[in-house]
């Protein structure tokens, strides 16, 4: 019998059909276009010799239990990979992959951008304002934002993603831009793009403050009360990495209090849930979880999950394998 690979979800075609290529291996692609049912996973994961999986599947114990010895790969079809037990894939000797790279990076950085600027103009705001019929006349001081230009924006990590951040935003919108990371980034300091700051000083000083990083035990809850109180009234907090990084009820206190100007969020701490507190505020924009969603994007990371399974096969280590 040919080695198996489940996919666990339909996703864009190109990684897809790479493998259908691929004589050496079947394609077990889960019919229906939701998320796929916890035991059918189990079912489906036994025997099976990789899982593309995408991020709403828990890669556990459990699951590594329920697919047996057979199983050598994860490819998770996402740049986070916190959905995966990587410890317990590591101990049994199963590789992990996620989908990596510019695409990616530039289309989550994309979103950031149309958050800050959605913010900042108050779009989604004066979106609903205008539909509901409110428009009666123009006045001076209707539905007023606040430029970007001249501002200072805080990046915290700078990854891909955070690198491409800064590039985008350097020199075309007129922000300053400030950054904090575990380690400074050679080619920000190199190229002298951003001044590096502690986590601190960055929440005290920017008037966007967009987060960049990996959920890990290190970064979660890396912005609660303490950290929304050093930020200014008049600042915004953009979150499009992972919820949990942010306490959201602390959030959701500080948006309630003005505390800070408003949000844009993409990610909440208990998905899909997005708290009826959050959704009742006029100064966010919410969108769920679809900052990587474009079909360029998409397209390249199923292209990008399928090459990590093939070079497996090819018994290479594969390009995005995650340590
Ligand atoms: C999406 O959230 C991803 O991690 O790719
Ligand atoms: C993701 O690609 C990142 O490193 O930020």
């Amino acid at each position: 019998m040919k080695p198996r690979i489940l996919v666990t979800r339909p996703i864009p075609d190109a990684g897809l059909k790479l493998l259908r290529k691929d004589k050496r291996i079947t394609v077990d692609v889960y019919e229906n276009d939701k998320i796929i049912p916890r035991k059918e996973l189990l079912k489906r994961a036994k025997g099976a010799t990789a899982i593309l999986s995408i991020l709403t599947d828990k890669m556990d114990k459990e699951l590594f239990d329920a697919a047996g010895p057979s199983l050598k790969m994860i490819a998770n079809y996402a740049v986070g990979f916190d959905n995966v037990d990587l410890k317990e894939a590591a101990r049994r000797g199963i590789t992990v992959t996620n989908t990596p790279g510019t695409e990616i990076a530039e289309t989550v950085a994309e979103h950031t951008i149309a958050m800050i600027f959605a913010l900042a103009h108050r779009l989604v705001e004066a979106d609903r304002f205008a539909r509901a019929g409110k428009y009666v006349g123009w006045g001076p001081q209707m539905l007023l934002g606040t430029d970007v230009v001249g501002k200072t924006l805080g990046i915290v990590g700078s990854g891909l993603i955070g690198m491409d951040l800064v590039e985008r935003m350097f020199d075309g919108f007129g922000v300053k831009i400030v950054y904090t990371d575990v380690k400074r980034n050679e080619k920000i300091e190199k190229d002298e793009l951003a001044e590096f700051l502690t986590l601190d000083e960055l929440l005290k000083r920017s008037d966007f403050v967009s987060i960049h990083v990996p959920l890990l035990p290190t970064t979660r809850h890396l912005i609660g009360a303490k950290q929304l109180r050093m930020m200014k009234k008049t600042s915004f907090l953009i979150n499009t990495s992972r919820g949990p990084v942010v306490d959201e009820a602390a959030l959701i206190a500080a948006l309630q209090k003005k505390q800070i100007a408003g949000a844009g969020i993409d990610v909440y701490e208990f998905e899909p849930k997005i708290p009826l507190a959050l959704r009742k505020l006029d100064n966010v924009v919410i969108t769920p979880h679809t900052a990587s969603a474009t079909i360029e994007t998409r397209q390249a990371m199923s292209r990008r999950a399928a090459e990590n399974i093939v070079a497996f096969l090819d018994g290479k280590v594969p390009p995005n394998a995650v340590k």
